[in-house]
């Protein structure tokens, strides 16, 4: 609950969080990305700082201010993202809310790619499979206490929100319905639900990501501080 959030119940903790889209070259000029704004990784990094973490933010190229208070790092691939995350290694709690490309093309061209004069029907690009930094976060010789993912989906959203909390042993995930017009990704709202591993969904809804950021941080801290 919004009225959960207090400062302080981070305080002592090391959150991690990344956020962003990565960026995969294709050559010097072209690559491979998605439309994630970073927008509600930054609003939860925000959050987590105000509840007294301390904060390392690894961002995939976004066009946002980094949260007072946070350690910020940039990369532009999938692979520095895994690297950097692993870096910032030990931490209480990881939040992987970047939007990670599942591949990446086999090579970087050198030079810029000419079309292929003999084939004017189409090319093909071979791609390869980048590194999934959440279950190598969370199955990790020093795993987070605390392992939280995201999962973007259409149709049956709870369903494979669940598997993947169960597939990449995470504590919680958080599951979107992106088919949903208005919300979601690289926009200022979201509704999402929340999925523990007693696998009991918890609705929270429509908000601005912000006040999403502050419910999503307090249900966690409720977790890392077990009533007494
Ligand atoms: N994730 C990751 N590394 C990847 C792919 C995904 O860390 N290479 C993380 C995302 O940051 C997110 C969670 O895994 O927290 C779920 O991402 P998603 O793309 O929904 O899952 P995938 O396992 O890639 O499955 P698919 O895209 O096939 O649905
Ligand atoms: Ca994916």
């Amino acid at each position: 609950c919004a009225e959960c959030f207090e400062l302080g119940l981070l305080s002592g903790r090391h959150v991690l969080i990344n956020a962003g889209p990565t960026r995969e070259a294709i050559d010097p000029v072209r690559y491979i990305s998605n439309h994630s704004s970073g927008k509600m990784g930054f609003a939860l990094a925000e959050a987590a700082a105000e509840a007294g973490a301390r904060v390392t933010l690894v961002a995939g190229p976004v066009n946002l201010p980094t949260p007072p208070r946070v350690q910020r790092i940039d990369v532009t691939t999938a692979v520095e993202m895994l690297a950097a995350c692993e870096q910032a290694l030990p931490a209480d709690l990881f939040i992987a809310s970047a939007a990670v490309a599942d591949y990446r093309p086999a090579q970087c061209a050198p030079g810029k790619l000419k079309k292929d004069t003999t084939r004017e029907d189409g090319m093909t690009l071979h791609l390869v499979r980048n590194p999934d930094i959440l279950a190598t976060l969370a199955t990790h010789a020093r795993r987070p206490a605390y392992c939280v993912g995201f999962a973007a989906e259409t149709d049956d959203v709870l369903g494979y929100a669940s598997d993947k909390l169960t597939r990449k042993n995470l504590d919680l995930i958080v599951a979107n319905d992106i088919s949903q017009a208005g919300i979601g990704f690289n926009s200022d709202d979201n509704a999402v639900t929340l999925i523990d591993r007693s696998l009991t969904p918890q609705p929270l809804p429509q908000a601005s990501k912000q006040k999403l950021a502050r419910q999503i941080i307090a249900r966690i801290a409720q977790h890392l501080n077990p009533p007494a």
